[in-house]
Protein backbone atom coordinates (compact mmCIF):
# COMPACT_ATOMS: atom_id res chain seq x y z
CA UNK A 1 0.00 0.00 0.00
CA UNK A 2 2.68 2.47 0.90
CA UNK A 3 4.35 1.52 -2.36
CA UNK A 4 1.48 2.69 -3.81
CA UNK A 5 0.94 6.28 -2.64
CA UNK A 6 4.47 6.71 -2.88
CA UNK A 7 4.59 5.74 -6.55
CA UNK A 8 1.07 7.94 -6.64
CA UNK A 9 2.90 10.94 -5.39
CA UNK A 10 5.40 10.53 -7.66
CA UNK A 11 3.24 9.99 -10.70
CA UNK A 12 1.19 13.16 -9.36
CA UNK A 13 4.37 15.44 -9.39
CA UNK A 14 5.23 13.83 -13.05
CA UNK A 15 2.02 14.62 -14.27
CA UNK A 16 2.43 18.22 -13.16
CA UNK A 17 5.86 18.43 -14.34
CA UNK A 18 4.51 16.78 -17.99
CA UNK A 19 2.29 19.87 -17.96
CA UNK A 20 4.75 22.49 -17.55
CA UNK A 21 6.33 21.49 -19.96
CA UNK A 22 3.69 21.27 -22.66
CA UNK A 23 2.85 24.51 -21.36
CA UNK A 24 6.69 25.67 -21.73
CA UNK A 25 6.15 24.13 -25.24
CA UNK A 26 3.17 26.18 -26.07
CA UNK A 27 5.25 29.64 -25.85
CA UNK A 28 8.33 28.30 -27.69
CA UNK A 29 6.33 27.36 -30.31
CA UNK A 30 3.85 30.41 -30.08
CA UNK A 31 6.32 32.66 -32.21
CA UNK A 32 6.32 30.22 -35.13
CA UNK A 33 2.75 29.98 -35.28
CA UNK A 34 1.99 32.38 -38.08
CA UNK A 35 -1.30 34.70 -37.60
CA UNK A 36 -3.95 33.07 -39.84
CA UNK A 37 -4.24 34.25 -43.44
CA UNK A 38 -0.47 35.34 -43.22
CA UNK A 39 1.73 34.08 -46.01
CA UNK A 40 5.69 33.04 -45.98
CA UNK A 41 8.12 33.71 -47.89
CA UNK A 42 9.34 30.34 -49.97
CA UNK A 43 12.71 29.40 -50.35
CA UNK A 44 14.02 27.35 -53.29
CA UNK A 45 17.60 25.74 -53.12
CA UNK A 46 19.09 26.36 -56.33
CA UNK A 47 23.24 27.10 -57.51
CA UNK A 48 21.98 30.88 -57.53
CA UNK A 49 21.09 33.77 -54.70
CA UNK A 50 17.99 36.11 -55.79
CA UNK A 51 15.19 37.62 -54.04
CA UNK A 52 11.75 37.34 -56.59
CA UNK A 53 9.50 39.71 -55.44
CA UNK A 54 10.30 39.43 -52.08
CA UNK A 55 8.70 41.28 -49.04
CA UNK A 56 9.56 40.60 -45.80
CA UNK A 57 7.94 41.30 -42.40
CA UNK A 58 9.01 41.10 -38.86
CA UNK A 59 7.85 37.81 -37.04
CA UNK A 60 4.59 38.96 -35.79
CA UNK A 61 3.92 40.70 -38.85
CA UNK A 62 3.53 44.32 -37.90
CA UNK A 63 6.31 45.66 -40.07
CA UNK A 64 7.17 45.72 -43.28
CA UNK A 65 11.24 45.83 -43.26
CA UNK A 66 11.54 45.55 -47.33
CA UNK A 67 9.07 45.76 -50.14
CA UNK A 68 8.44 43.71 -53.79
CA UNK A 69 12.48 43.02 -53.59
CA UNK A 70 13.81 41.81 -56.72
CA UNK A 71 17.15 41.09 -57.58
CA UNK A 72 20.23 38.74 -58.26
CA UNK A 73 23.50 38.04 -57.10
CA UNK A 74 25.90 37.17 -59.34
CA UNK A 75 28.57 34.72 -58.99
CA UNK A 76 31.94 35.80 -57.72
CA UNK A 77 30.21 39.61 -57.61
CA UNK A 78 30.03 40.77 -53.53
CA UNK A 79 26.95 42.32 -52.56
CA UNK A 80 26.85 44.98 -49.55
CA UNK A 81 23.62 45.87 -47.82
CA UNK A 82 23.36 49.12 -46.39
CA UNK A 83 20.72 51.47 -44.13
CA UNK A 84 20.76 52.75 -41.02
CA UNK A 85 20.33 50.95 -37.73
CA UNK A 86 16.95 48.87 -37.60
CA UNK A 87 16.54 49.63 -41.18
CA UNK A 88 16.44 45.64 -41.92
CA UNK A 89 19.56 44.89 -43.00
CA UNK A 90 20.23 41.55 -40.66
CA UNK A 91 16.79 40.40 -41.04
CA UNK A 92 17.22 39.92 -45.08
CA UNK A 93 19.96 38.06 -43.84
CA UNK A 94 17.75 35.70 -41.53
CA UNK A 95 15.54 35.64 -44.30
CA UNK A 96 18.25 34.10 -46.86
CA UNK A 97 18.98 31.31 -43.71
CA UNK A 98 15.30 30.55 -43.21
CA UNK A 99 14.96 31.90 -39.51
CA UNK A 100 12.44 34.66 -40.56
CA UNK A 101 9.58 33.94 -43.52
CA UNK A 102 6.94 35.92 -43.00
CA UNK A 103 6.01 37.71 -46.26
CA UNK A 104 5.70 36.71 -49.68
CA UNK A 105 7.80 35.99 -52.98
CA UNK A 106 10.48 33.43 -53.40
CA UNK A 107 14.08 33.44 -52.11
CA UNK A 108 16.26 31.10 -53.98
CA UNK A 109 19.37 30.03 -52.62
CA UNK A 110 22.01 27.42 -52.37
CA UNK A 111 22.05 24.41 -49.88
CA UNK A 112 22.81 25.40 -46.59
CA UNK A 113 25.77 23.45 -46.75
CA UNK A 114 26.95 25.37 -49.49
CA UNK A 115 26.39 29.11 -47.13
CA UNK A 116 28.55 29.80 -44.39
CA UNK A 117 27.11 32.47 -41.83
CA UNK A 118 29.25 35.19 -40.16
CA UNK A 119 27.01 37.03 -37.56
CA UNK A 120 29.15 40.19 -35.71
CA UNK A 121 29.45 37.91 -32.72
CA UNK A 122 31.13 34.40 -33.72
CA UNK A 123 29.68 31.46 -32.02
CA UNK A 124 32.73 30.09 -30.03
CA UNK A 125 32.57 26.14 -29.40
CA UNK A 126 33.16 25.19 -26.15
CA UNK A 127 36.89 22.95 -27.02
CA UNK A 128 40.01 23.20 -28.52
CA UNK A 129 41.49 25.48 -30.49
CA UNK A 130 41.93 22.97 -33.16
CA UNK A 131 37.88 22.36 -32.41
CA UNK A 132 37.64 26.18 -33.05
CA UNK A 133 38.95 26.68 -36.37
CA UNK A 134 37.31 23.12 -37.77
CA UNK A 135 33.59 24.59 -36.95
CA UNK A 136 31.24 23.97 -38.47
CA UNK A 137 33.07 20.91 -39.60
CA UNK A 138 33.37 19.36 -36.09
CA UNK A 139 34.64 15.65 -37.87
CA UNK A 140 36.97 17.52 -40.16
CA UNK A 141 40.68 16.75 -40.84
CA UNK A 142 42.83 19.62 -41.18
CA UNK A 143 46.70 19.52 -40.76
CA UNK A 144 48.19 21.66 -38.52
CA UNK A 145 49.98 22.90 -41.49
CA UNK A 146 46.99 24.01 -43.18
CA UNK A 147 45.73 25.38 -39.92
CA UNK A 148 48.61 27.81 -38.99
CA UNK A 149 49.04 28.66 -42.47
CA UNK A 150 45.38 30.54 -42.28
CA UNK A 151 45.92 31.66 -39.12
CA UNK A 152 48.81 33.42 -40.54
CA UNK A 153 46.45 34.89 -43.13
CA UNK A 154 44.19 36.19 -40.71
CA UNK A 155 47.09 37.73 -38.51
CA UNK A 156 46.57 35.34 -36.05
CA UNK A 157 49.69 33.79 -36.55
CA UNK A 158 51.21 33.47 -33.17
CA UNK A 159 47.74 32.43 -31.32
CA UNK A 160 48.77 28.61 -31.01
CA UNK A 161 52.22 29.59 -28.57
CA UNK A 162 50.27 31.93 -26.83
CA UNK A 163 47.39 29.47 -25.58
CA UNK A 164 50.13 26.66 -25.54
CA UNK A 165 48.64 24.78 -28.79
CA UNK A 166 46.12 23.77 -30.47
CA UNK A 167 44.58 21.19 -27.85
CA UNK A 168 44.14 23.85 -25.23
CA UNK A 169 40.68 24.29 -24.21
CA UNK A 170 39.96 27.62 -23.40
CA UNK A 171 36.74 30.06 -22.21
CA UNK A 172 37.63 31.52 -25.88
CA UNK A 173 34.67 33.84 -25.62
CA UNK A 174 35.89 35.34 -23.08
CA UNK A 175 39.95 34.87 -23.63
CA UNK A 176 40.06 36.09 -27.20
CA UNK A 177 39.09 40.01 -27.85
CA UNK A 178 36.03 40.60 -30.29
CA UNK A 179 38.56 41.09 -32.98
CA UNK A 180 40.51 38.25 -32.46
CA UNK A 181 37.31 36.09 -32.88
CA UNK A 182 36.05 37.54 -35.87
CA UNK A 183 39.34 36.76 -37.30
CA UNK A 184 39.14 33.21 -36.07
CA UNK A 185 35.96 33.00 -37.71
CA UNK A 186 37.42 34.53 -40.52
CA UNK A 187 40.00 31.92 -40.58
CA UNK A 188 37.04 28.78 -40.55
CA UNK A 189 35.70 30.73 -43.89
CA UNK A 190 39.06 30.64 -45.21
CA UNK A 191 39.31 26.49 -44.19
CA UNK A 192 35.92 25.70 -45.49
CA UNK A 193 36.04 27.81 -48.50
CA UNK A 194 32.10 27.71 -48.77
CA UNK A 195 31.21 29.07 -52.35
CA UNK A 196 28.66 31.70 -50.45
CA UNK A 197 29.60 34.00 -47.65
CA UNK A 198 27.06 36.03 -45.48
CA UNK A 199 29.14 38.37 -43.28
CA UNK A 200 26.74 40.44 -40.69
CA UNK A 201 29.53 43.20 -39.52
CA UNK A 202 31.81 40.20 -39.65
CA UNK A 203 34.32 42.50 -39.46
CA UNK A 204 33.61 45.55 -36.94
CA UNK A 205 35.90 45.20 -34.36
CA UNK A 206 38.84 44.65 -37.09
CA UNK A 207 41.26 48.43 -37.83
CA UNK A 208 40.94 48.98 -42.03
CA UNK A 209 44.17 47.20 -42.60
CA UNK A 210 42.83 43.40 -41.03
CA UNK A 211 39.63 44.21 -42.73
CA UNK A 212 41.21 45.12 -45.90
CA UNK A 213 43.49 41.63 -45.43
CA UNK A 214 40.27 39.64 -44.49
CA UNK A 215 38.10 40.80 -47.88
CA UNK A 216 41.33 40.60 -50.12
CA UNK A 217 41.82 36.46 -49.25
CA UNK A 218 37.67 36.46 -49.51
CA UNK A 219 38.09 38.09 -52.56
CA UNK A 220 41.26 35.76 -53.88
CA UNK A 221 38.83 32.35 -52.82
CA UNK A 222 35.92 32.80 -55.71
CA UNK A 223 33.59 33.06 -52.52
CA UNK A 224 30.68 34.75 -53.60
CA UNK A 225 29.73 37.33 -50.74
CA UNK A 226 26.89 38.99 -48.67
CA UNK A 227 27.86 41.83 -46.56
CA UNK A 228 26.16 44.32 -43.85
CA UNK A 229 28.21 46.99 -42.11
CA UNK A 230 28.12 50.70 -41.49
CA UNK A 231 31.83 51.42 -42.45
CA UNK A 232 32.17 53.30 -46.07
CA UNK A 233 35.56 50.97 -46.13
CA UNK A 234 33.93 47.92 -46.61
CA UNK A 235 32.24 49.42 -49.95
CA UNK A 236 35.52 48.74 -52.06
CA UNK A 237 35.08 44.90 -51.66
CA UNK A 238 31.42 44.73 -53.23
CA UNK A 239 30.15 45.57 -56.62
CA UNK A 240 26.71 46.14 -55.64
CA UNK A 241 25.03 47.86 -53.12
CA UNK A 242 21.36 46.79 -51.52
CA UNK A 243 20.41 50.40 -49.89
CA UNK A 244 17.36 50.12 -47.22
CA UNK A 245 15.16 53.35 -46.67
CA UNK A 246 13.63 51.43 -43.06
CA UNK A 247 10.40 52.48 -45.00
CA UNK A 248 10.86 49.04 -46.70
CA UNK A 249 11.73 51.24 -49.82
CA UNK A 250 14.88 49.58 -51.44
CA UNK A 251 17.47 50.44 -54.30
CA UNK A 252 20.14 48.62 -56.09
CA UNK A 253 23.09 49.84 -57.59
CA UNK A 254 26.35 49.43 -58.35
CA UNK A 255 28.59 50.42 -55.75
CA UNK A 256 30.50 53.26 -57.91
CA UNK A 257 26.65 54.85 -57.94
CA UNK A 258 26.46 55.05 -54.35
CA UNK A 259 29.84 56.39 -53.45
CA UNK A 260 29.12 59.07 -55.82
CA UNK A 261 25.86 59.54 -53.89
CA UNK A 262 27.81 59.95 -50.84
CA UNK A 263 30.22 62.36 -52.36
CA UNK A 264 27.83 64.30 -53.09
CA UNK A 265 26.51 64.42 -49.79
CA UNK A 266 29.78 65.40 -48.16
N1 LIG B 1 12.00 39.06 -33.08
C1 LIG B 1 11.58 40.22 -33.58
N2 LIG B 1 10.26 40.49 -33.69
C2 LIG B 1 9.83 41.66 -34.21
N3 LIG B 1 10.65 42.63 -34.64
C3 LIG B 1 11.97 42.42 -34.55
C4 LIG B 1 12.50 41.22 -34.00
N4 LIG B 1 13.85 41.29 -34.04
C5 LIG B 1 14.14 42.49 -34.57
N5 LIG B 1 13.03 43.17 -34.88
C6 LIG B 1 12.93 44.52 -35.50
O1 LIG B 1 13.17 44.41 -36.90
C7 LIG B 1 13.76 45.61 -37.38
C8 LIG B 1 14.93 45.29 -38.27
O2 LIG B 1 15.96 44.71 -37.49
P1 LIG B 1 17.38 44.34 -38.08
O3 LIG B 1 18.08 43.54 -37.06
O4 LIG B 1 17.20 43.71 -39.43
O5 LIG B 1 18.05 45.77 -38.27
P2 LIG B 1 19.49 46.13 -38.86
O6 LIG B 1 19.29 46.96 -40.09
O7 LIG B 1 20.32 44.91 -38.99
O8 LIG B 1 20.05 47.09 -37.70
P3 LIG B 1 21.55 47.22 -37.07
O9 LIG B 1 22.33 48.06 -38.04
O10 LIG B 1 21.32 47.91 -35.78
O11 LIG B 1 22.10 45.84 -36.89
C9 LIG B 1 14.12 46.43 -36.14
O12 LIG B 1 13.19 47.47 -36.02
C10 LIG B 1 14.02 45.46 -35.00
O13 LIG B 1 13.61 46.09 -33.82
MG1 LIG C 1 21.97 44.14 -37.94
Amino acid sequence: MSVIVDQFERLTAFAAGVNRLDSLADVLKAPLLKPSGMTTIDVTEDSQLAWRNVTLLTPNYQRTLVRDLSAMVQSGEGLVIVGHSGSGKSSILRAIAGLWNAGTGQIIRPHLTQMMFLPQRPYMVLGSLRSQLLYPKIDGNISEERMRQVLEQVNLADLPERVEGFDAELDWANVLSLGEQQRLAFARLLLTKPPYAILDEATSALDLANEKRLYQLLKAGQTTFVSVGHRASLLQYHEYVLKLDGDANWQWMPVQDYVAELDAFA
